[in-house]
Protein backbone atom coordinates (compact mmCIF):
# COMPACT_ATOMS: atom_id res chain seq x y z
CA UNK A 1 0.00 0.00 0.00
CA UNK A 2 1.14 3.35 -0.72
CA UNK A 3 2.45 5.45 2.50
CA UNK A 4 1.22 8.63 1.92
CA UNK A 5 2.16 10.45 5.21
CA UNK A 6 -0.82 11.01 6.87
CA UNK A 7 -4.12 9.00 7.13
CA UNK A 8 -7.22 9.14 8.48
CA UNK A 9 -8.46 5.70 10.24
CA UNK A 10 -12.70 5.15 9.75
CA UNK A 11 -13.68 2.37 12.72
CA UNK A 12 -16.61 0.66 11.44
CA UNK A 13 -19.09 -0.11 13.22
CA UNK A 14 -21.07 -1.61 10.70
CA UNK A 15 -20.93 -3.06 6.95
CA UNK A 16 -22.19 -0.17 4.91
CA UNK A 17 -21.16 2.95 6.72
CA UNK A 18 -16.86 2.73 6.89
CA UNK A 19 -16.72 2.23 2.86
CA UNK A 20 -18.88 5.75 2.38
CA UNK A 21 -17.01 7.95 5.11
CA UNK A 22 -13.60 6.43 3.77
CA UNK A 23 -14.62 7.47 -0.06
CA UNK A 24 -16.15 10.74 1.17
CA UNK A 25 -11.85 11.37 3.03
CA UNK A 26 -10.39 10.06 -0.40
CA UNK A 27 -12.57 12.41 -2.39
CA UNK A 28 -11.32 15.32 -0.84
CA UNK A 29 -7.68 14.32 -1.58
CA UNK A 30 -7.45 13.02 2.10
CA UNK A 31 -5.85 9.09 2.35
CA UNK A 32 -8.01 6.68 4.65
CA UNK A 33 -8.74 3.36 5.63
CA UNK A 34 -11.21 1.45 7.02
CA UNK A 35 -10.35 -0.64 10.12
CA UNK A 36 -12.45 -2.87 12.60
CA UNK A 37 -14.17 -1.21 15.23
CA UNK A 38 -12.11 -3.64 17.77
CA UNK A 39 -8.35 -3.02 16.95
CA UNK A 40 -6.59 -1.93 20.40
CA UNK A 41 -4.98 1.48 20.89
CA UNK A 42 -1.80 -0.30 20.68
CA UNK A 43 -2.31 -1.31 17.27
CA UNK A 44 -4.03 2.29 16.62
CA UNK A 45 -0.69 4.09 17.71
CA UNK A 46 1.58 1.55 15.39
CA UNK A 47 -0.49 2.05 12.14
CA UNK A 48 0.49 6.03 13.24
CA UNK A 49 -3.00 7.92 11.36
CA UNK A 50 -3.44 11.63 11.75
CA UNK A 51 -6.74 11.49 12.98
CA UNK A 52 -9.85 8.94 13.73
CA UNK A 53 -13.59 8.39 12.18
CA UNK A 54 -15.92 6.36 14.26
CA UNK A 55 -18.87 5.57 11.52
CA UNK A 56 -22.09 4.41 12.42
CA UNK A 57 -23.87 1.33 12.91
CA UNK A 58 -27.00 -0.86 13.27
CA UNK A 59 -26.40 -1.86 16.95
CA UNK A 60 -27.90 0.01 20.16
CA UNK A 61 -24.88 0.74 23.00
CA UNK A 62 -26.71 -0.84 25.28
CA UNK A 63 -27.41 -4.31 23.38
CA UNK A 64 -25.73 -6.91 24.89
CA UNK A 65 -23.07 -7.94 21.97
CA UNK A 66 -22.67 -3.96 20.76
CA UNK A 67 -19.21 -3.22 19.41
CA UNK A 68 -17.61 -1.32 21.52
CA UNK A 69 -14.00 0.83 21.47
CA UNK A 70 -10.53 0.41 23.54
CA UNK A 71 -11.25 3.47 25.75
CA UNK A 72 -7.38 4.42 26.01
CA UNK A 73 -7.88 5.12 21.60
CA UNK A 74 -9.21 8.64 22.91
CA UNK A 75 -5.79 9.30 24.96
CA UNK A 76 -3.63 8.55 21.97
CA UNK A 77 -3.80 12.57 21.62
CA UNK A 78 -5.19 11.90 18.09
CA UNK A 79 -8.67 14.09 16.69
CA UNK A 80 -11.60 11.88 16.91
CA UNK A 81 -14.88 12.53 14.56
CA UNK A 82 -17.89 10.12 15.20
CA UNK A 83 -21.56 9.83 13.35
CA UNK A 84 -24.27 8.38 14.88
CA UNK A 85 -23.12 5.53 16.60
CA UNK A 86 -19.79 6.45 17.00
CA UNK A 87 -21.13 9.82 18.60
CA UNK A 88 -22.94 7.23 21.21
CA UNK A 89 -20.52 5.12 21.57
CA UNK A 90 -17.74 8.21 22.55
CA UNK A 91 -20.16 9.74 24.64
CA UNK A 92 -20.73 6.50 26.87
CA UNK A 93 -17.05 5.39 26.48
CA UNK A 94 -16.12 8.66 27.85
CA UNK A 95 -18.28 9.19 31.10
CA UNK A 96 -21.88 10.10 29.43
CA UNK A 97 -24.98 8.74 28.79
CA UNK A 98 -27.00 7.51 26.16
CA UNK A 99 -30.92 6.79 26.58
CA UNK A 100 -33.51 4.94 24.04
CA UNK A 101 -35.91 7.81 23.10
CA UNK A 102 -39.75 6.83 22.87
CA UNK A 103 -39.48 8.61 19.29
CA UNK A 104 -36.86 8.06 16.66
CA UNK A 105 -35.32 10.08 14.29
CA UNK A 106 -35.59 9.03 10.65
CA UNK A 107 -34.39 11.01 7.01
CA UNK A 108 -34.20 14.82 6.98
CA UNK A 109 -34.44 17.20 9.95
CA UNK A 110 -33.63 20.39 10.95
CA UNK A 111 -30.55 21.20 12.81
CA UNK A 112 -29.82 24.58 14.86
CA UNK A 113 -26.11 24.67 15.55
CA UNK A 114 -24.13 27.18 17.44
CA UNK A 115 -21.50 30.01 16.40
CA UNK A 116 -18.18 29.33 17.43
CA UNK A 117 -18.24 25.56 16.59
CA UNK A 118 -15.50 24.26 14.17
CA UNK A 119 -16.74 21.41 13.24
CA UNK A 120 -19.73 23.79 11.70
CA UNK A 121 -17.64 26.52 10.26
CA UNK A 122 -19.05 28.35 6.98
CA UNK A 123 -22.34 26.79 7.17
CA UNK A 124 -25.45 28.02 8.45
CA UNK A 125 -27.22 27.90 11.28
CA UNK A 126 -29.96 26.17 10.45
CA UNK A 127 -29.51 23.26 8.31
CA UNK A 128 -31.03 19.73 6.90
CA UNK A 129 -29.21 16.85 7.78
CA UNK A 130 -29.81 13.31 7.84
CA UNK A 131 -30.59 11.68 10.64
CA UNK A 132 -31.59 7.80 11.64
CA UNK A 133 -31.55 6.76 15.18
CA UNK A 134 -33.76 5.35 17.95
CA UNK A 135 -30.88 6.14 20.83
CA UNK A 136 -29.91 9.52 21.66
CA UNK A 137 -27.15 11.21 23.76
CA UNK A 138 -29.11 12.09 27.07
CA UNK A 139 -25.90 13.48 28.96
CA UNK A 140 -22.62 14.80 27.49
CA UNK A 141 -19.45 13.44 28.75
CA UNK A 142 -17.33 15.97 31.33
CA UNK A 143 -15.30 18.38 29.48
CA UNK A 144 -17.88 18.39 26.12
CA UNK A 145 -20.65 20.57 25.14
CA UNK A 146 -23.46 20.64 22.85
CA UNK A 147 -22.85 22.33 19.61
CA UNK A 148 -26.21 21.51 18.02
CA UNK A 149 -29.66 19.96 18.11
CA UNK A 150 -32.84 19.33 16.69
CA UNK A 151 -36.42 19.27 17.51
CA UNK A 152 -36.13 15.41 19.15
CA UNK A 153 -32.45 15.01 19.42
CA UNK A 154 -31.38 17.46 22.24
CA UNK A 155 -27.47 16.28 21.60
CA UNK A 156 -27.20 16.41 17.78
CA UNK A 157 -23.63 17.67 18.05
CA UNK A 158 -20.88 17.60 20.88
CA UNK A 159 -17.56 18.86 21.26
CA UNK A 160 -14.56 18.67 23.24
CA UNK A 161 -12.14 21.51 21.46
CA UNK A 162 -9.52 21.06 23.98
CA UNK A 163 -8.97 17.02 23.05
CA UNK A 164 -9.96 17.64 18.88
CA UNK A 165 -13.15 15.43 19.95
CA UNK A 166 -16.24 16.02 18.06
CA UNK A 167 -19.19 13.76 16.83
CA UNK A 168 -22.79 14.01 15.54
CA UNK A 169 -25.78 12.12 15.71
CA UNK A 170 -26.66 12.93 11.88
CA UNK A 171 -24.79 11.53 9.54
CA UNK A 172 -22.25 13.55 7.10
CA UNK A 173 -21.49 11.20 5.03
CA UNK A 174 -24.84 11.08 3.03
CA UNK A 175 -25.91 13.20 0.30
CA UNK A 176 -28.72 13.87 2.15
CA UNK A 177 -26.82 16.59 4.91
CA UNK A 178 -26.55 19.60 3.35
CA UNK A 179 -23.36 20.64 4.42
CA UNK A 180 -21.99 17.18 5.25
CA UNK A 181 -18.53 17.33 3.12
CA UNK A 182 -17.97 20.82 4.20
CA UNK A 183 -18.83 19.76 7.83
CA UNK A 184 -15.91 17.17 6.91
CA UNK A 185 -13.46 19.51 5.63
CA UNK A 186 -14.02 21.55 8.82
CA UNK A 187 -13.14 18.70 10.46
CA UNK A 188 -9.81 17.29 8.40
CA UNK A 189 -8.41 20.46 7.55
CA UNK A 190 -9.78 22.88 10.15
CA UNK A 191 -9.13 20.98 13.34
CA UNK A 192 -6.87 18.51 11.84
CA UNK A 193 -4.97 20.66 10.06
CA UNK A 194 -4.52 17.73 6.80
CA UNK A 195 -3.20 18.53 3.58
CA UNK A 196 -5.13 17.21 0.32
CA UNK A 197 -1.66 15.09 -0.43
CA UNK A 198 -3.57 12.27 -1.84
CA UNK A 199 -3.80 12.64 -5.13
CA UNK A 200 -2.53 10.29 -7.94
CA UNK A 201 -0.07 12.17 -9.39
CA UNK A 202 1.80 12.05 -5.81
CA UNK A 203 1.04 8.17 -5.46
CA UNK A 204 3.12 7.15 -8.58
CA UNK A 205 5.61 8.41 -7.29
CA UNK A 206 5.27 6.98 -3.95
CA UNK A 207 4.13 3.69 -4.69
CA UNK A 208 6.71 2.99 -8.13
CA UNK A 209 9.64 3.98 -5.12
CA UNK A 210 7.41 0.93 -2.64
CA UNK A 211 7.94 -1.25 -5.62
CA UNK A 212 11.39 -0.83 -6.40
CA UNK A 213 12.33 -1.19 -2.34
CA UNK A 214 10.10 -4.26 -2.17
CA UNK A 215 11.40 -6.04 -5.45
CA UNK A 216 14.61 -5.28 -5.29
CA UNK A 217 16.37 -6.82 -8.19
CA UNK A 218 14.23 -9.94 -8.14
CA UNK A 219 11.70 -10.60 -11.03
CA UNK A 220 7.98 -10.22 -10.88
CA UNK A 221 5.47 -11.83 -13.15
CA UNK A 222 2.23 -10.88 -13.92
CA UNK A 223 -1.13 -12.36 -15.06
CA UNK A 224 -2.35 -9.83 -17.53
CA UNK A 225 -6.06 -10.19 -18.88
CA UNK A 226 -6.24 -6.91 -20.17
CA UNK A 227 -8.81 -5.73 -17.61
CA UNK A 228 -8.53 -2.33 -15.93
CA UNK A 229 -6.86 -4.00 -12.79
CA UNK A 230 -4.20 -5.93 -14.26
CA UNK A 231 -3.29 -3.41 -16.40
CA UNK A 232 -2.92 -0.78 -14.29
CA UNK A 233 -0.45 -2.85 -11.88
CA UNK A 234 1.27 -3.88 -14.92
CA UNK A 235 1.57 0.20 -15.99
CA UNK A 236 2.80 0.88 -12.80
CA UNK A 237 5.20 -1.95 -12.24
CA UNK A 238 6.70 -1.38 -15.42
CA UNK A 239 7.44 2.28 -14.58
CA UNK A 240 8.79 0.96 -11.14
CA UNK A 241 10.36 -2.54 -12.10
CA UNK A 242 10.94 -1.91 -16.19
CA UNK A 243 12.26 -5.53 -17.82
CA UNK A 244 12.12 -6.97 -14.59
CA UNK A 245 8.52 -7.65 -15.10
CA UNK A 246 7.37 -10.39 -17.29
CA UNK A 247 3.84 -9.47 -18.07
CA UNK A 248 1.61 -13.36 -19.11
CA UNK A 249 -1.16 -12.31 -21.15
CA UNK A 250 -2.84 -16.04 -21.98
CA UNK A 251 -4.97 -15.77 -25.15
CA UNK A 252 -7.41 -18.27 -24.61
CA UNK A 253 -9.14 -17.19 -27.88
CA UNK A 254 -12.17 -16.02 -26.32
CA UNK A 255 -11.49 -12.25 -26.36
CA UNK A 256 -13.29 -10.25 -27.99
CA UNK A 257 -12.84 -8.79 -31.53
CA UNK A 258 -9.57 -6.40 -31.60
CA UNK A 259 -8.86 -7.46 -27.43
CA UNK A 260 -5.37 -9.19 -27.79
CA UNK A 261 -3.65 -7.05 -30.60
CA UNK A 262 -4.79 -4.03 -28.59
CA UNK A 263 -3.43 -5.56 -25.35
CA UNK A 264 -0.57 -6.58 -27.21
CA UNK A 265 0.57 -3.20 -28.32
CA UNK A 266 -0.05 -1.36 -25.08
CA UNK A 267 2.30 -3.45 -23.39
CA UNK A 268 4.88 -3.82 -26.22
CA UNK A 269 5.24 -0.28 -27.58
CA UNK A 270 3.37 2.16 -24.80
CA UNK A 271 4.92 0.13 -21.90
CA UNK A 272 8.40 -1.44 -22.41
CA UNK A 273 7.95 -4.80 -20.66
CA UNK A 274 8.49 -7.90 -21.21
CA UNK A 275 5.45 -9.33 -22.52
CA UNK A 276 4.84 -12.99 -23.20
CA UNK A 277 1.85 -13.66 -25.30
CA UNK A 278 0.50 -17.63 -25.06
CA UNK A 279 -1.02 -18.70 -27.71
CA UNK A 280 -3.51 -20.83 -26.19
CA UNK A 281 -6.60 -20.90 -28.18
CA UNK A 282 -6.46 -24.29 -29.81
CA UNK A 283 -5.57 -26.02 -26.54
CA UNK A 284 -8.80 -24.08 -25.52
CA UNK A 285 -10.62 -24.84 -28.39
CA UNK A 286 -9.59 -28.68 -28.11
CA UNK A 287 -10.59 -28.28 -24.07
CA UNK A 288 -14.37 -26.99 -25.07
CA UNK A 289 -15.17 -28.99 -27.94
CA UNK A 290 -18.34 -30.38 -27.70
CA UNK A 291 -18.65 -28.95 -24.25
CA UNK A 292 -22.42 -27.60 -22.98
CA UNK A 293 -22.76 -27.19 -19.77
CA UNK A 294 -21.99 -23.86 -18.79
CA UNK A 295 -20.17 -24.38 -15.25
CA UNK A 296 -18.10 -27.00 -17.11
CA UNK A 297 -16.76 -24.50 -19.45
CA UNK A 298 -16.14 -21.94 -16.39
CA UNK A 299 -13.90 -24.78 -14.72
CA UNK A 300 -12.53 -26.18 -18.11
CA UNK A 301 -11.51 -22.31 -18.73
CA UNK A 302 -10.29 -21.33 -14.93
CA UNK A 303 -8.29 -24.55 -14.30
CA UNK A 304 -6.45 -24.21 -18.24
CA UNK A 305 -5.85 -20.22 -17.86
CA UNK A 306 -3.71 -21.24 -14.65
CA UNK A 307 -2.07 -24.34 -16.23
CA UNK A 308 -0.65 -21.79 -18.70
CA UNK A 309 0.24 -19.11 -16.54
CA UNK A 310 2.27 -21.23 -13.94
CA UNK A 311 4.15 -23.36 -17.09
CA UNK A 312 5.37 -20.29 -17.94
CA UNK A 313 6.77 -19.04 -14.98
CA UNK A 314 8.25 -22.46 -14.53
CA UNK A 315 9.87 -22.00 -17.85
CA UNK A 316 11.00 -18.99 -16.56
CA UNK A 317 12.65 -20.63 -13.78
CA UNK A 318 14.17 -23.40 -15.70
CA UNK A 319 15.33 -20.54 -17.89
CA UNK A 320 17.60 -18.99 -15.57
CA UNK A 321 15.53 -16.36 -14.46
CA UNK A 322 13.84 -17.02 -10.91
CA UNK A 323 10.90 -15.33 -10.51
CA UNK A 324 10.21 -14.36 -6.81
CA UNK A 325 6.75 -11.82 -7.10
CA UNK A 326 3.36 -12.42 -8.62
CA UNK A 327 1.74 -8.89 -9.03
CA UNK A 328 -2.09 -8.93 -8.78
CA UNK A 329 -4.81 -6.74 -9.53
CA UNK A 330 -6.71 -7.06 -5.95
CA UNK A 331 -8.54 -3.63 -5.09
CA UNK A 332 -9.81 -2.64 -2.21
CA UNK A 333 -13.80 -4.21 -2.13
CA UNK A 334 -11.91 -7.15 -3.01
CA UNK A 335 -10.59 -7.25 0.49
CA UNK A 336 -13.39 -5.73 2.30
CA UNK A 337 -15.90 -8.19 1.12
CA UNK A 338 -14.22 -11.28 1.56
CA UNK A 339 -12.88 -9.34 5.34
CA UNK A 340 -9.72 -11.46 4.53
CA UNK A 341 -7.53 -9.07 6.45
CA UNK A 342 -7.36 -7.13 9.65
CA UNK A 343 -5.26 -4.05 10.29
CA UNK A 344 -3.66 -3.56 7.08
CA UNK A 345 -0.27 -3.97 6.21
CA UNK A 346 0.42 -7.46 6.10
CA UNK A 347 0.98 -9.93 3.01
CA UNK A 348 -0.99 -13.07 3.08
CA UNK A 349 0.81 -15.33 0.56
CA UNK A 350 -2.67 -17.10 -0.02
CA UNK A 351 -5.99 -15.35 -0.14
CA UNK A 352 -9.45 -16.42 -0.50
CA UNK A 353 -10.03 -13.84 -3.32
CA UNK A 354 -11.96 -15.37 -6.33
CA UNK A 355 -8.48 -14.06 -8.32
CA UNK A 356 -5.91 -16.63 -6.86
CA UNK A 357 -6.24 -20.14 -6.92
CA UNK A 358 -3.99 -22.02 -5.01
CA UNK A 359 -0.17 -22.36 -6.19
CA UNK A 360 0.67 -25.59 -7.78
CA UNK A 361 2.81 -27.80 -6.05
CA UNK A 362 6.34 -26.58 -6.00
CA UNK A 363 5.22 -22.87 -6.66
CA UNK A 364 5.64 -20.04 -4.51
CA UNK A 365 5.07 -16.31 -4.85
CA UNK A 366 5.48 -13.50 -2.55
CA UNK A 367 2.51 -11.15 -3.47
CA UNK A 368 2.44 -7.40 -4.78
CA UNK A 369 -0.74 -6.13 -4.47
CA UNK A 370 -0.31 -2.22 -4.76
CA UNK A 371 -4.40 -1.74 -5.33
CA UNK A 372 -5.07 -3.13 -2.59
CA UNK A 373 -6.36 -0.11 -1.00
CA UNK A 374 -8.24 1.82 -3.96
CA UNK A 375 -11.66 1.65 -4.98
CA UNK A 376 -12.12 0.83 -8.73
CA UNK A 377 -12.57 4.81 -9.80
CA UNK A 378 -9.36 5.53 -8.16
CA UNK A 379 -7.86 2.26 -9.95
CA UNK A 380 -9.25 4.40 -12.96
CA UNK A 381 -7.60 7.54 -12.07
CA UNK A 382 -4.50 5.86 -11.64
CA UNK A 383 -4.56 4.39 -14.80
CA UNK A 384 -5.01 7.58 -16.38
CA UNK A 385 -2.22 9.02 -14.17
CA UNK A 386 0.28 5.95 -15.31
CA UNK A 387 -0.89 7.33 -19.22
CA UNK A 388 -2.77 4.08 -19.95
CA UNK A 389 -5.20 5.37 -22.92
CA UNK A 390 -9.24 5.54 -22.25
CA UNK A 391 -10.18 2.15 -23.92
CA UNK A 392 -7.98 -0.13 -20.79
CA UNK A 393 -9.29 2.82 -18.17
CA UNK A 394 -12.71 2.35 -19.52
CA UNK A 395 -13.17 -0.75 -20.20
CA UNK A 396 -16.22 -2.40 -18.94
CA UNK A 397 -16.27 -5.77 -17.14
CA UNK A 398 -15.78 -8.28 -19.22
CA UNK A 399 -15.60 -12.15 -17.47
CA UNK A 400 -12.76 -14.05 -17.23
CA UNK A 401 -14.28 -17.17 -19.05
CA UNK A 402 -14.46 -14.68 -21.99
CA UNK A 403 -17.12 -15.42 -24.77
CA UNK A 404 -17.37 -18.93 -24.05
CA UNK A 405 -20.58 -17.97 -21.65
CA UNK A 406 -21.62 -16.30 -24.25
CA UNK A 407 -22.57 -18.88 -26.55
CA UNK A 408 -25.33 -20.55 -25.16
CA UNK A 409 -24.27 -24.47 -25.89
CA UNK A 410 -20.71 -25.74 -27.90
CA UNK A 411 -18.24 -22.99 -28.37
CA UNK A 412 -17.57 -23.48 -31.86
CA UNK A 413 -14.94 -21.14 -34.48
CA UNK A 414 -18.16 -20.73 -36.68
CA UNK A 415 -19.99 -18.92 -33.30
CA UNK A 416 -17.19 -17.67 -32.03
CA UNK A 417 -16.52 -15.57 -35.37
CA UNK A 418 -20.19 -14.46 -35.52
CA UNK A 419 -20.37 -13.52 -31.91
CA UNK A 420 -16.94 -11.61 -32.37
CA UNK A 421 -19.06 -9.45 -35.27
CA UNK A 422 -21.94 -8.96 -33.42
CA UNK A 423 -20.64 -7.96 -30.86
CA UNK A 424 -17.97 -5.13 -31.87
CA UNK A 425 -20.94 -3.63 -33.96
CA UNK A 426 -22.93 -3.50 -30.30
CA UNK A 427 -19.90 -1.91 -28.75
CA UNK A 428 -19.36 0.25 -31.54
CA UNK A 429 -22.47 1.64 -31.37
CA UNK A 430 -23.28 1.92 -27.36
CA UNK A 431 -19.79 2.80 -26.82
CA UNK A 432 -20.62 6.51 -29.53
CA UNK A 433 -23.87 6.51 -27.29
CA UNK A 434 -22.59 6.56 -23.90
CA UNK A 435 -19.64 8.91 -25.33
CA UNK A 436 -22.88 11.65 -26.63
CA UNK A 437 -24.14 11.09 -23.04
CA UNK A 438 -20.78 11.96 -21.26
CA UNK A 439 -20.50 14.78 -23.37
CA UNK A 440 -24.36 16.28 -22.22
CA UNK A 441 -24.04 15.47 -18.80
CA UNK A 442 -19.90 15.90 -18.38
CA UNK A 443 -20.70 12.10 -15.92
CA UNK A 444 -19.05 9.59 -17.42
CA UNK A 445 -21.41 6.98 -15.23
CA UNK A 446 -25.22 9.40 -15.76
CA UNK A 447 -28.17 8.19 -14.82
CA UNK A 448 -29.00 6.70 -18.48
CA UNK A 449 -25.61 4.98 -19.59
CA UNK A 450 -24.91 1.62 -20.34
CA UNK A 451 -22.45 -0.41 -17.96
CA UNK A 452 -22.33 -2.79 -19.35
CA UNK A 453 -22.95 -4.32 -23.53
CA UNK A 454 -22.79 -7.04 -25.42
CA UNK A 455 -23.89 -9.72 -27.49
CA UNK A 456 -25.39 -12.81 -26.90
CA UNK A 457 -25.35 -15.81 -29.34
CA UNK A 458 -28.20 -18.35 -28.34
CA UNK A 459 -28.45 -21.67 -29.90
CA UNK A 460 -31.11 -22.03 -32.61
CA UNK A 461 -31.93 -20.57 -35.62
CA UNK A 462 -34.54 -19.22 -37.55
CA UNK A 463 -36.42 -17.99 -40.86
CA UNK A 464 -36.14 -15.30 -42.29
CA UNK A 465 -36.29 -12.99 -45.68
CA UNK A 466 -33.52 -11.35 -47.54
CA UNK A 467 -33.57 -10.20 -50.61
CA UNK A 468 -35.85 -12.19 -52.27
CA UNK A 469 -34.34 -15.27 -50.66
CA UNK A 470 -35.55 -17.36 -47.09
CA UNK A 471 -33.15 -17.37 -44.82
CA UNK A 472 -32.62 -20.11 -42.06
CA UNK A 473 -30.00 -18.11 -39.67
CA UNK A 474 -28.78 -17.50 -35.98
CA UNK A 475 -30.67 -14.79 -33.87
CA UNK A 476 -28.21 -12.83 -31.93
CA UNK A 477 -29.07 -11.04 -28.52
CA UNK A 478 -28.42 -7.77 -27.25
CA UNK A 479 -27.73 -7.51 -23.32
CA UNK A 480 -27.40 -3.94 -22.58
CA UNK A 481 -27.41 -3.09 -18.82
CA UNK A 482 -27.45 -0.41 -16.04
CA UNK A 483 -25.94 -1.21 -13.27
CA UNK A 484 -23.23 0.11 -10.53
CA UNK A 485 -21.90 -2.48 -9.28
CA UNK A 486 -23.34 -5.58 -11.17
CA UNK A 487 -24.70 -6.95 -7.88
CA UNK A 488 -28.04 -5.72 -8.77
CA UNK A 489 -28.69 -4.83 -12.87
CA UNK A 490 -31.77 -3.06 -15.25
CA UNK A 491 -32.08 -3.90 -18.71
CA UNK A 492 -30.83 -0.11 -20.07
CA UNK A 493 -33.93 1.90 -21.74
CA UNK A 494 -32.10 2.78 -25.05
CA UNK A 495 -33.67 4.90 -27.47
CA UNK A 496 -35.25 2.82 -30.41
CA UNK A 497 -33.33 4.71 -33.03
CA UNK A 498 -30.03 3.52 -31.12
CA UNK A 499 -31.76 0.23 -30.98
CA UNK A 500 -32.73 0.31 -34.43
CA UNK A 501 -29.28 0.95 -35.62
CA UNK A 502 -28.00 -1.80 -33.61
CA UNK A 503 -30.17 -4.39 -35.34
CA UNK A 504 -30.36 -3.18 -38.64
CA UNK A 505 -26.00 -3.21 -38.66
CA UNK A 506 -26.25 -6.78 -37.49
CA UNK A 507 -28.27 -8.03 -39.84
CA UNK A 508 -26.45 -6.61 -42.75
CA UNK A 509 -23.00 -6.80 -41.63
CA UNK A 510 -22.47 -10.07 -39.89
CA UNK A 511 -22.97 -12.81 -42.41
CA UNK A 512 -25.31 -15.79 -40.72
CA UNK A 513 -27.70 -13.66 -38.43
CA UNK A 514 -30.74 -12.53 -39.23
CA UNK A 515 -32.60 -11.85 -36.28
CA UNK A 516 -31.81 -9.33 -33.25
CA UNK A 517 -33.57 -9.46 -29.79
CA UNK A 518 -33.52 -7.06 -26.88
CA UNK A 519 -32.95 -8.91 -23.39
CA UNK A 520 -35.54 -6.60 -20.82
CA UNK A 521 -34.64 -8.70 -17.81
CA UNK A 522 -32.94 -7.14 -14.88
CA UNK A 523 -31.24 -9.09 -12.05
CA UNK A 524 -32.96 -10.33 -10.19
CA UNK A 525 -34.27 -12.54 -11.55
CA UNK A 526 -32.07 -12.73 -14.12
CA UNK A 527 -28.12 -12.44 -14.53
CA UNK A 528 -25.88 -10.19 -16.68
CA UNK A 529 -24.50 -13.08 -18.48
CA UNK A 530 -26.67 -15.71 -19.84
CA UNK A 531 -24.38 -18.46 -18.83
P1 LIG B 1 -23.74 -12.03 -13.52
O1 LIG B 1 -23.89 -12.72 -14.82
O2 LIG B 1 -23.50 -12.96 -12.37
O3 LIG B 1 -22.42 -11.16 -13.64
O4 LIG B 1 -24.87 -11.08 -13.24
C1 LIG B 1 -22.06 -10.13 -12.76
C2 LIG B 1 -20.82 -9.43 -13.29
O5 LIG B 1 -19.68 -10.29 -13.21
C3 LIG B 1 -19.15 -10.53 -14.50
N1 LIG B 1 -18.81 -11.96 -14.53
C4 LIG B 1 -17.57 -12.42 -14.34
N2 LIG B 1 -16.39 -11.79 -14.14
N3 LIG B 1 -15.28 -13.88 -14.07
C5 LIG B 1 -15.25 -12.52 -14.02
O6 LIG B 1 -14.17 -11.95 -13.84
C6 LIG B 1 -16.42 -14.59 -14.27
O7 LIG B 1 -16.41 -15.81 -14.32
C7 LIG B 1 -17.62 -13.81 -14.42
N4 LIG B 1 -18.91 -14.14 -14.62
C8 LIG B 1 -19.63 -12.99 -14.67
C9 LIG B 1 -20.24 -10.16 -15.48
O8 LIG B 1 -19.72 -9.77 -16.73
C10 LIG B 1 -20.93 -9.03 -14.75
O9 LIG B 1 -20.26 -7.81 -14.91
Amino acid sequence: MAQTTQKVLVFDFGAQYGQLIARRVRDLHVYSEIVPCDISADEVRAMEPSALILSGGPASVYAEDAPSIDPAIFDLGLPVLGFCYGHQIMAVTLGGEVAHSEVGEYGPATLACDNGSALFEGTPMEQTVWMSHRDAVDRVPEGFHVTARTEVCPVAAMECPERKLYSTQFHPEVRHTEYGQQILKNFLFGVCGLAQDWTMDNLVETMTAEIREKVGGDRVILALSGGVDSSVVAALCSRAIGKQLTCVFVNHGLLRKGEPEQVEEVFTKQFDVDFIHVHAEERYAKLLDGVTEPEEKRRIIGTQFWEEFFAVAQQLEEGGRPVTYLAQGTIYPDIIESGARKTGGKTATIKSHHNLIPFPEGVHFDLIEPLDHFFKDEVRELGLALGLPEHIVYRQPFPGPGLAIRIIGAVSPEKLEILKNADAIVREELDAYNQRLFEETGERNSEHSCWQYFAVLPDIKSVGVMGDERTYARPVILRAVESSDAMTADWAKLPYDVLAKISSRIVAEVPGVNRVAYDITSKPPATIEWE
